[in-house]
């Protein structure tokens, strides 16, 4: 596969034309008359047309046939895709899934959609509030079959196996350690190379952005340059009744056939767009004195809610860093949060784990239940020489937090088969160290 070209920068005004079309985009214009080569003109709107400038999303497509050349849609299997948050009932304890089970192509062949799991959300698609968690589980490419979601924002963290995406504007390709944001309504297929697997973080109605830096300034975190855009291509594929358009609509799967590839736009330009990122690029920032900072430090995107500072998803990672504070338990400290707190992992080992996370496995912690390092941890980290080190090497865990209080579906707690019955066990041997007759603190060794 020739190496995908990309464009550089977040949420910027880009323009694109497949280079076998030069001047496919319409000059000092939008939508004349006839376009240039005779290509319909389309406009994919991310957001009211009266929005704010800083906040108004956009594109238009210049395409072979527009998008609403379609048999009408019929509604299909849902598979393990849902959004009913009353399937089960709540449950606020500790949940971690083992690496959830991918299937065999042998057995039965399953592509990036069929493959999809909700595993856990919360709120209302109809007003474009809330989020859900999925877990993709997939073997098998997808074969002239495209998806769009009505609701949301898919945020896509492939873990096992890389993921070469089609879309509208153009291909992407995504492996473990770079994620995607494919924002709602952009049609793409996903084709995929072995047992793959990865998580997505679903918001409704919203969009990702990169977080304010405050004191920081200007640069850090994540780069604006270090996202990258796909540049026009298109296919003038014709398979007469052969290609089928899935749409996730009000939270049920809708399939339509229609005549030919959708992935038909020569030209585009605007500011709503696919694009992906290196985790690898991101800068991380942290204490070089004492204590912690928060794990909101480490947030790579975030999808506003309308209260201030209040996120109805972050999206964090845990990167491979130095570890330099002193006088301080260097772990993640204890705690309650009136957050609930998604986590994955890569690849590696987490930090505050000694086993049992595992890479394609994941973790809830609801709002207000306590968690923190198992007892090994604790432990070692108490009596640690607080020397400078690498922390996480090799290792890149994420954490999709969200201010909503999320239900698991039953898929999460009892189909996947994933749900580790023992996770509470390993705060168990967690005792006290107490001295009331003596306030010194016992150092290192
Ligand atoms: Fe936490």
């Amino acid at each position: 596969m020739a190496e995908l070209k990309y464009i550089s920068g977040f949420g910027n005004e880009c323009a694109s034309e497949d280079p076998r079309c030069p001047g496919a985009l319409p000059e000092g214009q939008n939508n004349p008359q006839v376009c240039p080569y005779n290509l319909y003109a389309e406009q994919l709107s991310g957001s009211a047309f009266t929005c704010p400038r800083s906040t108004n999303k956009r594109s238009w497509l210049y395409r072979i046939l527009p998008s609403v050349s379609h048999k009408p849609f019929e509604s299909v299997d849902q598979g393990h895709v849902t959004h009913n948050w009353d399937e089960v009932g709540p449950d606020p304890n500790q949940l971690r899934w083992k690496p959830f089970e991918i299937p065999k192509a042998s057995q039965k062949k399953v592509d990036f959609v069929s493959g999809l799991h909700t595993l856990c959300g919360a709120g209302d698609i109809r007003s474009n509030n809330g989020l859900a968690v999925h877990i993709f589980l997939c073997n098998t490419s997808m074969d002239r079959r495209c998806f769009y979601n009505s609701d949301g924002d898919f945020l896509i963290v492939p873990q096992k196996g890389k993921l070469l995406i089609y879309t509208e504007f153009g291909k992407m390709l995504v492996q473990p350690k770079e994620i995607c944001v494919i924002q709602r309504g952009m049609r793409f297929s996903i084709d995929v190379f072995e047992e793959t697997r990865g998580y997505i973080l679903e918001v409704y109605g919203i969009h990702f952005e990169l977080p304010d830096l405050g004191p920081i300034g200007a640069n850090g975190l994540a780069n604006p340059r270090d996202f990258l855009i796909p540049v026009a291509w298109y296919e003038d594929l014709q398979v007469p009744g052969g290609f089928t358009v899935i749409n996730k609509y009000q939270g049920k799967l809708f399939a339509a056939k229609q005549d030919v590839s959708p992935f038909n736009v020569v030209a585009w330009h605007g500011n709503y767009t696919p694009y992906k990122y290196n985790l690898e690029n991101f800068m991380v920032i942290n204490s070089v004195a004492f204590d912690h900072a928060d794990p909101s430090i480490f947030t790579v995107l975030t999808a506003k809610s309308v209260r201030p500072g209040v996120a109805i998803a972050d999206f964090v990672i845990f990167p491979p860093r130095w570890g330099v504070a002193e006088k301080t338990f260097r772990p993640p400290y204890y705690h309650r949060n009136c957050m609930s707190e998604f986590m994955g992992l890569i690849k590696g080992h987490y930090e505050a784990k000694q086993g049992g996370f595992l890479p394609g496995g994941g973790s809830l912690h609801s709002p207000m239940t306590p968690h923190g390092p198992d007892a090994d941890c604790f432990e070692k980290a108490s009596k640690a020489r607080l020397v400078p080190e690498r922390i996480a090497d090799g290792t890149m865990a994420f954490m999709f937090e969200s201010s909503l209080s999320m239900a698991v579906t039953r898929w999460g707690l009892k189909t996947s088969n994933c749900l580790d019955e023992n996770y509470y066990k390993c705060w168990e041997p967690l005792k006290s160290h107490f001295t009331p007759n003596s306030r010194n603190a016992a150092g290192p060794n």
